[in-house]
Parts: structure tokens; C-alpha cells; sequence
């Protein structure tokens, strides 16, 4: 996820460009930059790392153009560098950037066979070359704009400025935000509101496959066709600190609403329903390499090491092969038997986590090939690992990791899918079911994101209590231990996750009138089982909050209040039930006053021992 923002008036616009990209460096500090038209050329200017980089360098002079478009950076294609910061240039077209094109290669081989050369590894520059080989058939900016747009296939929203046509900036989104801000002889295109909050409160909303004109004379909508569009204004109420994190209270709750785009962007590119097909050429191990493989090890820390577990279910089930799963700080002491038939995983929000880092490590030195699922492109892990699979889940601000799980979820599917179609164990029909059902779930995500209010009501019922237990069986049993760490690490409850056939071995003995029960009770394989664990705990006077499947009837008998979860394969339920564990732990949070998105004692990432 990146920020971009552009402006068009009548006063300088790096003032206007940094403020805003402050508001935005949420959403991305791998780099930053700006452009502007100067006279009648082009001034552009870009920094690695964080936004005071750029800062420094325009501190050094004194720019004085008054139309130009910035952007702060989130590596998604390529490694942060100057090279491939934005903004990106071709002849006279600047482009910045928010979202993944996935035809990019096509796009580029395209444009060097045209005798284009390219200084970046990013699909953005692709557009730029794309605007500006349009362009130089002599058409105004807005059509080459709307041309290139119509080739894109993939998320964008971009702002484009041309010194041959410096009185406009064009922008177009399809997949990701744009909003355009209305001054008074001064327009503005914005990721989302915060960046240009401090100018105006009057914006126009894109939508998918949209574009608009901002000049002085002011803004002209039409869609990818040219037809013109009318759009109300929105009158935006919001204060600055609200606005930071898009509206919602805290950056958790923003972030557990984002899911659907971060599994959505996680997904794209990767997957072909139509042939049945999976894309993960981008983790550089051969076909011949992974059929050699004799076992995997997934290894991590915390949430993250919920989700591996979750994924031993995905891989060992679709894709035959043993599958370990093992906790970092466990993993690296033990003298792990592992070697070089054998593939390593970090499974890594930041790619920062000493622990899991230091196994990586530990696992290389034992021969093993080792790659990384990780949400920051050019950490230590993704670079040391021989591959990376990025989830594409953008910045995660809470220390709670919420959308970084689920996107971790979809990578482990997608890969696991990817294991079995190299080891020849599913045809492509078989292959296309479980596509279809993948990408159904960013639509199911949101109906879960719908039940808010149920949830924060059973909140309302037990934020005072002092224990919980969450019991879970097959795939949803990590589920259990993700939802117990969730409201322990914000509420300061105790919470344990416990395998639902264990609680008669032991924790039954704790069931009483006090201690809320959280059961995973998913329609899937291990159903029955779970039913008879909720009147077991019935049975001793427990209170049942059941996360079910939409359309079940049974669970209201025993439980004592239900959240519904819309159906699915059982390989992916785990990524719908963990929507309403992510909400109960907020809700319970927030009722007793704690702090969020920073809980006490703890780091967003650990990057000691
Ligand atoms: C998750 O909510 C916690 N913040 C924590 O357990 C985290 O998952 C763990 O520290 C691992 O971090 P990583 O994914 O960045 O390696």
C-alpha cells in the first residue's frame, strides 16, 4: 500500500506535497518523492527510507512550481532504492502510484521492444512509458491516460502530470482509493483524506474505473470511456487525528477492515481461475526442487506462528507432504533435524523478529532451503531467504497483528495449492474449486466486518471477566490460539486457546459460570465432536459463545450466544472465523479503556531475543 497526492493552484506545491505525504507516510515509508512541473520541464526529487530523507534534500533549494504529485512508498515490486522510488518518468510523463499491476512484464516487453529502456524494477514505471508512448501520437494527456488505463490489469490509482500539458493533472483508480480535494482555484488528488485534510474539507470520491481532470477551472469526472460524470461533494467532519486512521477510532479497527483488500492484493497475480493455474514462480525454487523436498518446517513467533499452524492443515492435506511447525525461539536452540531435502519457512509480519530470523539461519547452516512469507519487502528475513512470498497486506500500525494474519492465511493456501499442482496431486478442476472458493473471500470477510454490532453486544456482556478459554478443532483449533492471543495482548485478560478434544484432558476443571467459552464451531469435518465439547461445557454450568456457520441451527441450543460466519471449504474457515475473534478482542479492549493499537509491555516487532 502506498500514498499518493498531487496538487494543481497557485502557490508553491512542496510545502503542500510534503504535509500531505506526512498525513500519508502511514501507509508506506520505504521511500518517498515528488515532481513538479518547473518552467517548462520537469523538477523531481526522491529519497530512500523515511519522508525526512526527501525533506532534507528540498530543504536545499527552493522549488517553486505550482502544479506536482508526490508519493510515499511501499515496496511491492522491488527492493526500496532511489531507483525505485517514486515518482516515476518516461520522456515528459511522471506517474505515481498506488496498487499492482499485474501485466506489468507483458506491458514492459512490449515497450523495450519498441526500443524503451527502464531504470526501475517497478510496474509503475511501466505505466509512465505506457502514458508516454500514447501520448506521443500527439493526443491530449487525459486520452493517453485513458488509453493506458484500459491495458492496465491489476489495482492502480495513479496521478499524472506531462510538462507538455502542465495546466492538468489526470488521475484514474481501479482497486485502489483516490480522492480528489476542491479549493478555491486549487485541486488535489489524494490516497484518502487525511492528506489533504489540512486544505480543504470539500472532496469528490472516484470509483473503479474512473478518471478526472483537476485544472484551476476546476475538476471534470468521466468514466474509462470519456463520458463525463457528476459527483456530489462530500463535506468532511472529521478531526486531524480521526483522519489519520481513515475515520476509525484505532489503527486496529482500520487495519481488521482492510482484510478484504490486503487478501485481496495478496491473491492477485498469483492465481488463474480460468486455467486453474497458480503463479508462485516469484519464490525461485524449481518444480524439480520442490519434488525432492522430504518434509517443510514453518517456523515463527506469535500470530504468526497461528498461521503456520493453520497452514500445516492446508499444505499436508492438499499437497501430501509432512509439514513441522515450531516456535522460533524453540526451533533455533533445539539442534533441529533438518537438511537439505528439506524446506524452511519464516512466516514473518516484519522479516525483523530475532528469533525467527536466527532460526532462518540456523536452518540454512543445516543446508535447508529456506524461504519467507513476509509483509516488508527488504527485511533482513526476505533478504537472506532464498525466495519470498510477500503478503501484500500493506502497513500494519496496530502492534495486534490482524490483516497481516488473514493475508498470511491466503499466502499459505496459494502456496499450498501451488505444492500440490507441482506434485501432481490435483487436477485442474479440482484446482478451479478451490480457486473459486478463494476468491470468494474478501466478499465473505466483509459480511463477517457486517456482524460488527453483534459482536461488540456479547463484548458488552464480558469485557469485566477474567479468563477466557477459546477451544478449536482441526484448522480452526489455531484459530483458537490466535483469538486467545488477541484479547490477552489488548485487554490484559487471560485467555488460553486450547484443542477442543484436550479440555476433558485438563481445562474442563476450569469451567464455571465465569469463564466465557469461545468454540470454533464451523461446520466442517469435525462438527459433531465440537457440539458434544459445547454440552460438555453446558453440562457444568459454562457459558458458550459459539463462532458457527451461517444456516446452523443446532449451535443455539446449547450455546449462549452465537456469531455466524458465512460458509466455506474447511481449509479456508480458519480466515473467516478469526474476523469476530479480531472484533471481540477490540470491542472487550476499548470497554476497558485500554490502549489498542499500543498494549503495554509490547513491540510491533521483537527484534531482540
Ligand atoms: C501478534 O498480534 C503479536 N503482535 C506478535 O505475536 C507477533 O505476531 C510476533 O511478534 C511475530 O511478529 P512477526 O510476524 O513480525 O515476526
Amino acid at each position: 500500500m502506498c500514498g499518493i497526492i498531487g496538487y494543481i493552484g497557485k502557490e508553491p506545491a512542496v510545502p503542500i506535497l510534503i504535509e500531505g505525504l506526512k498525513k500519508l507516510e502511514y501507509r508506506g515509508y520505504d521511500s518517498s518523492g515528488i515532481a513538479l512541473i518547473q518552467g517548462d520541464g520537469l523538477e523531481i526529487r526522491r529519497a530512500v527510507g523515511k519522508l525526512q530523507n526527501l525533506e532534507a534534500i528540498l530543504a536545499r533549494e527552493t522549488l517553486t512550481g505550482v502544479v506536482g504529485v508526490g508519493h510515499v512508498r511501499w515496496a511491492t515490486h522491488g527492493r526500496p532504492s532511489e531507483e525505485n522510488a517514486h515518482p516515476h518518468r518516461a520522456g515528459t510523463v511522471v506517474v505515481v502510484h498506488n496498487g499492482i499491476i499485474e501485466n506489468f512484464m507483458s506491458l514492459k516487453k512490449e515497450l523495450m521492444a519498441q526500443g524503451r529502456t527502464f531504470t526501475s524494477e517497478t510496474d509503475t514505471e511501466v505505466i509512465a512509458h505506457l502514458i508516454d508512448s500514447i501520448a506521443q501520437q500527439g493526443m491530449p494527456l487525459e486520452q493517453a491516460v485513458r488509453e493506458a488505463a484500459g491495458r492496465l490489469k491489476g489495482a492502480y490509482a495513479i496521478a499524472v502530470i506531462d510538462s507538455r500539458s502542465p495546466d492538468v493533472i489526470v488521475g484514474a483508480r481501479k482497486g485502489s482509493p483516490l480522492v480528489i480535494g476542491l479549493g478555491r482555484g486549487e485541486y488535489y488528488f489524494a490516497s484518502d483524506i487525511p492528506a489533504i485534510l489540512h486544505r480543504t474539507r470539500d472532496v469528490l470520491f472516484l470509483n473503479d474505473d474512473e478518471m478526472a481532470v483537476l485544472s484551476r477551472d476546476g475538476v471534470r469526472i468521466t468514466d474509462l470511456s470519456g463520458n463525463d460524470i457528476s459527483r456530489d461533494i462530500t463535506k468532511v467532519m472529521w478531526n486531524p487525528v480521526m483522519a489519520e486512521k481513515g475515520g476509525y477510532r484505532h489503527f486496529m479497527l482500520k487495519e481488521i477492515h482492510e482484510q478484504p483488500r490486503a487478501i485481496m492484493d495478496t491473491i492477485r497475480g498469483r492465481i488463474s481461475q480460468e486455467t486453474g493455474t497458480v503463479h508462485l514462480e516469484e519464490i525461485g525454487i524449481t518444480q524439480e526442487q520442490f519434488q525432492a523436498m522430504k518434509k517443510i518446517f514453518i517456523v515463527a513467533c506469535g500470530t504468526s506462528w497461528h498461521a503456520g499452524l493453520a497452514g500445516k492443515y492446508m499444505i499436508e492435506e492438499l499437497a501430501g507432504i509432512p509439514v513441522e511447525v515450531d516456535i522460533a525461539s524453540e526451533f533455533r536452540y533445539r539442534g533441529p533435524l533438518i537438511g537439505k531435502d528439506d524446506l524452511f519457512i519464516a512466516m514473518t509480519q516484519s522479516g525483523e523478529t530475532a528469533d525467527t530470523l536466527a532460526a532462518m539461519r540456523e536452518a540454512k547452516k543445516r543446508g535447508a532451503t529456506v524461504i519467507a512469507i513476509c509483509n516488508v519487502v527488504g527485511s533482513t528475513v526476505s533478504r537472506e531467504a532464498d525466495g519470498v512470498i510477500y503478503t501484500h497486506a500493506g502497513p500494519e500500525i496496530g502492534v495486534a497483528s490482524t490483516k497481516v494474519f488473514t493475508a498470511q492465511l491466503t499466502a499459505l493456501y496459494i502456496f499450498a495449492l501451488h505444492y500440490a499442482i507441482l506434485r501432481e496431486r490435483m487436477g485442474a478442476a479440482e484446482v478451479r474449486k478451490m480457486l473459486a472458493d478463494l476468491v470468494h473471500i474478501p466478499v465473505l470477510v466483509e459480511r463477517c466486518l457486517e456482524d460488527n454490532d453483534a459482536v461488540e453486544q456479547v463484548a458488552k456482556n464480558f469485557f469485566r471477566a477474567t479468563d477466557f478459554l477459546y477451544l478449536g478443532r482441526g484448522p480452526n483449533y489455531p484459530i483458537a490460539l490466535e483469538g486467545a492471543l488477541k484479547l490477552k495482548e489488548i485487554s490484559y485478560i487471560h485467555a488460553e486457546g486450547y484443542p477442543a478434544g484436550e479440555m476433558k484432558h485438563g481445562p474442563i476443571a476450569l469451567i464455571d459460570e465465569n469463564m466465557p467459552v469461545v468454540v470454533l464451531a464451523g461446520k466442517n469435518g469435525v462438527y459433531e465432536k465440537i457440539l458434544s465439547n459445547v454440552e460438555e461445557v453446558k453440562a457444568r454450568g459454562g457459558i458458550v459463545i459459539a463462532v458457527a456457520t451461517e444456516g446452523d441451527e443446532e449451535i443455539g441450543k446449547s450455546a449462549t450466544h452465537v456469531l455466524m460466519t458465512p460458509a466455506t471449504n474447511h481449509l479456508l474457515m480458519p480466515l473467516l472465523m478469526t474476523v469476530p475473534l479480531q472484533l471481540l478482542a477490540y470491542h472487550i479492549a476499548v470497554l476497558r479503556g485500554a490502549d489498542v493499537d499500543q498494549p503495554r509491555n509490547l513491540a510491533k516487532s521483537v527484534t531482540v531475543e
